[in-house]
C-alpha cells in the first residue's frame, strides 16, 4: 500500500496531474504526456518550465519534459511542427501503479498522432529518480523511420559555471554555426548553445553551483544540449525573459534516422535524479 496522492486541475483543455508520493512531487501533463515537474523530498526540483509556458494545450509546452517524436528538429518539407505531433497530441492514462518506493504511468495518445504510421506510448516512472520512456512499435508491414528526442529542461543554479564533465572534447554539431564539427574542452554557456554532441555513452553528471545529478539514457545515438540565451529567449513569448540563467536543456536524442522494422519495438529511454 502507498499514500500516493493524485490531484487532477483543468486548464483550458488541457488536465494536469499532481502526484504527491513519500519519495518526491510532480506535475503530468497529459497534452505532450509530459512531465511538468519533479521535484525529490527534500532536494531542490529537477526540472525547469518557463512561468510563461502555456499549459492549456494550445502550444506546446515550454519545460519540463516535451517529447520529439516522430522527429527531431524541423520537419522534412519544414511545413509540419518542429519536434513532431506528440508534444502537441493529447495524451490519456493506460495504467497506472503506484507502491511505497515508485509510480508508474503508462501513457496513450488520446488522439491519432499524425505524420507516421508508427506508434508511440510513453513511459513514467517516478520514485528515487525519474524515467521518461519513449516506446516505439511498428504494426505495419514496412519499416519506418524515425528521429526523436526526450527534450528535458533541467533547472540549474548559475548556467555560466554549469558542467557537464562527460562531454568535454566530445564532438558535436553546432547548429549555431552552419553545423559545423566541433569540440570544446569545457563546456561554457556564456551565450546560445545549440549542439547535438556524437554521444552514446549510457550515462552523464550534471553539475552546477549547488549540487550534481546523473542523467542516462538508453538507444541514444546523441546528446542535444541547449540554451537560447539573451536574444532568443527573449523573442519566444512563453520563455521568461531571465529563464535562460536558470535552464539547461540536455536531450537523449536519435538524431540520425533509425529504420524500425515491422512488428518491432525500441525504446529511448532518460533518467535523471
Ligand atoms: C532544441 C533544438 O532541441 O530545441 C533547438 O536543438 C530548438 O534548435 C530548441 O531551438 C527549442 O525548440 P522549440 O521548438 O521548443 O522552440
Amino acid at each position: 500500500m502507498s499514500n500516493t496522492s493524485l490531484i487532477y486541475r483543468t486548464v483550458g483543455k488541457n488536465k494536469i496531474l499532481q502526484i504527491n508520493h513519500a519519495k518526491f512531487t510532480a506535475e503530468l501533463s497529459l497534452y505532450g504526456a509530459q512531465l511538468l515537474s519533479f521535484k525529490q523530498t527534500e532536494k531542490p526540483p529537477i526540472l525547469w518550465c518557463s512561468n510563461s509556458a502555456v499549459l492549456d494545450g494550445t502550444k506546446a509546452i515550454r519545460g519540463g519534459v516535451p517529447i520529439c517524436w516522430p522527429w527531431f528538429g524541423p520537419s522534412k518539407d519544414g511545413k509540419a511542427p518542429q519536434h513532431g505531433y506528440a508534444r502537441i497530441t493529447f495524451w490519456e492514462i493506460a495504467n497506472l501503479e503506484s507502491n511505497q518506493d515508485s509510480v508508474t504511468i503508462l501513457l496513450h495518445p488520446a488522439e491519432t498522432i499524425v505524420g507516421t504510421e508508427l506508434t508511440l506510448s510513453v513511459r513514467v516512472t517516478l520514485g528515487n529518480n525519474a524515467k521518461i520512456e519513449l516506446i516505439t512499435q511498428n504494426p505495419t508491414e514496412v519499416s519506418h523511420p524515425i528521429t526523436q528526442a526526450i527534450h528535458s529542461y533541467f533547472s540549474v543554479d548559475g548556467i555560466e559555471h554549469t558542467q557537464i564533465p562527460s562531454l568535454s572534447d566530445v564532438e558535436y554539431i553546432d547548429k549555431t554555426q552552419q553545423s559545423k564539427m566541433n569540440t570544446e574542452h569545457q563546456l561554457n554557456v556564456d551565450r546560445e548553445i545549440d549542439r547535438v554532441y556524437l554521444f552514446s555513452q549510457p550515462k552523464l553528471e550534471l553539475i552546477d553551483s549547488k549540487r550534481s545529478f546523473t542523467i542516462s539514457g538508453t538507444n541514444h545515438d546523441s546528446v542535444v544540449v541547449w540554451n537560447p540565451w539573451v536574444e532568443k529567449a527573449q523573442s519566444m513569448a512563453d520563455f521568461d525573459s531571465t529563464g535562460y540563467k536558470n535552464m539547461l536543456c540536455i536531450e537523449m536524442a536519435n538524431t540520425s534516422p533509425i529504420e524500425i522494422p515491422p512488428s518491432f519495438e525500441f525504446v529511448l529511454s532518460q533518467t535523471f535524479g
